[in-house]
């Protein structure tokens, strides 16, 4: 019977037939050992020489790296394996040779691979990531959509930009100007006004020039926005969600965590709520602290953000930064005008900030204002102020970054290994 290597499980002491690539092997003259896998998992292939005869075992010792082939055997339960079976070999057969493999057991380096990265993506790491974030997507319409949530699609080509404007991607859209979208932030409150509780999950793009190992060009957000929602309740529902995912992926994605050698015990402890820390304290902290490079009004960089976060196990928001720094549609704190209802949420271990969101502006006359202060176009954003004409409602949202979320779960060190074919400064290739 034709199976996956997922489902051996069901199929202990029965003969099956498995589709697959061969990733290693070693072999003896009597006994040969097949790593397989078939992208639904890995298990290892017993071919003994006195029981397939001569020439199935010289076709097994003669596989080459990444060859495909059909296998049948009998399935047996292996406690030494790390997926619990075994396959003894009966039948073998080649669908097709693999010559010259280029990605090898030895060291590579990281432009080679990322030249590489159409086959990059077979090796057990990679495979391991991808679960992670296909898991973490997962778990995001489970959260969002048991929790009254209905998922909304924004346009990707538009015309206005809501995270400034010098890091638009233009395009002709036959005889007007066009951007990729940034965020689909605006788009999210225009369907919270219509449907309560919204979500997007899509890509987005930024033509930032940063090369660091949290920055991408094209990357993938999720983009939640709530009518009648304030600063508060917003942060509720952020620390609500990352705790979810981050148990989704503690109990679903156990052998992919193993294999990456990940610390769990980091992420057991993340659990909802998360400490806040205001914009004002951080600069007093990193001000004892010593970092002598950064004032009141100004953004924090990496290291301030680590050197933050450093002092938690979990998640910490950094609440109300200065309204000079954060975009035009920020609500400011009703007590003060010089900081906003913000928060952006900084991930432990020096992965940064995986969350930016914010209380919106409902009023009318004050967002028209910040459009003139940051001297965007009012017919551009026409449409956005009409949300704050007929109705208008306190309402809050956020963005995750994907791709962050992701290196920090699976701790890669870099977000060019949490996404299938990542866009890098100088990289749009393959
Ligand atoms: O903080 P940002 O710019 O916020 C927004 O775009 C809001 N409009 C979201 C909202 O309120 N609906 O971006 C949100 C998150 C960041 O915290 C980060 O995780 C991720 O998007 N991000 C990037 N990830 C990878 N590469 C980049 N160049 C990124 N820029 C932002
Ligand atoms: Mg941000």
């Amino acid at each position: 019977m034709k199976t996956t290597i997922s489902q051996v499980g069901q199929h202990v002491g029965q003969e099956v037939t498995i589709g697959a690539w061969l990733g290693n092997k070693r072999s003896s003259g009597k006994i040969a050992f097949l790593q397989l896998r078939d992208g639904s998992g890995f298990i290892q292939g017993v071919v003994v020489k006195s029981e397939v005869g001569d020439e199935i075992f010289q076709k097994a010792k003669g596989l080459t790296q990444e060859s495909s082939v059909y296998v049948t055997g009998i399935v047996k339960e292996d406690e030494r394996s790390p997926f619990g079976f075994e396959l003894e070999v009966q039948d073998l057969s080649v669908i097709s040779e693999s010559v010259d493999y280029p990605i090898t057991p030895k060291e590579h380096g990281t432009e080679f691979l990322m030249d590489h990265r159409h086959l990059w993506l077979r090796s057990n790491r990679q495979h391991a990531v991808m679960k992670i974030r296909n898991e973490i997507i997962r778990a995001t319409y489970e959260f969002f959509n048991t929790n009254g949530f209905v998922k909304v699609d924004p346009p990707i080509l538009t015309g206005s930009a809501p995270e400034g404007t010098s890091e638009l991607f233009h395009t002709k859209y036959f005889d007007e100007d066009a951007y990729l979208s940034q965020s689909g932030q605006l788009y999210m409150e225009a369907a919270a006004m219509a449907l309560g509780k919204v979500f997007s999950f899509g890509p987005t793009f930024r033509a930032e020039k940063s090369k660091t190992r949290r920055h991408l060009i094209e990357f993938w957000m999720i983009e939640p926005e709530m009518a009648f929602y304030e600063f508060d309740d917003n942060l509720v529902v952020q620390e609500e969600y990352v705790s979810f995912i981050i148990q989704s992926v503690l109990t679903n994605c156990k052998l992919e965590l193993t294999r990456l050698g990940r610390d769990t015990s980091k992420l057991e402890a993340i659990q909802a709520p998360f400490p806040r820390v205001h914009y004002d304290d951080a600069i007093k902290f990193l001000h004892e602290k010593g970092f002598s490079d950064i004032a009141w009004g100004d953004d924090l960089g990496a290291p301030h953000e680590t050197a933050i976060a450093e002092n938690y196990e979990k998640p910490v928001f950094i609440t109300h930064y200065p309204t000079a720094i954060k975009p035009f549609y920020m609500q400011p704190d009703p007590t003060r005008e010089d900081v906003v209802l913000c928060a952006d949420l900084i991930a432990p271990e020096g992965y940064g900030e995986i969350i930016g969101g914010s209380e919106r502006i409902n009023d009318l006359q004050l967002l028209k204002k910040r459009l003139d202060e940051h001297q965007l176009d009012p017919e551009a954003y026409k449409w956005y102020t009409e949300l704050r004409q007929y109705g208008s409602v306190p309402h809050s949202g956020f963005g995750l970054g994907l791709e962050r979320t992701v290196a920090w779960i699976s701790g890669v060190e870099h977000v060019r290994e949490s996404i299938p074919f990542p866009r890098l400064l100088n990289r749009l290739y393959p």
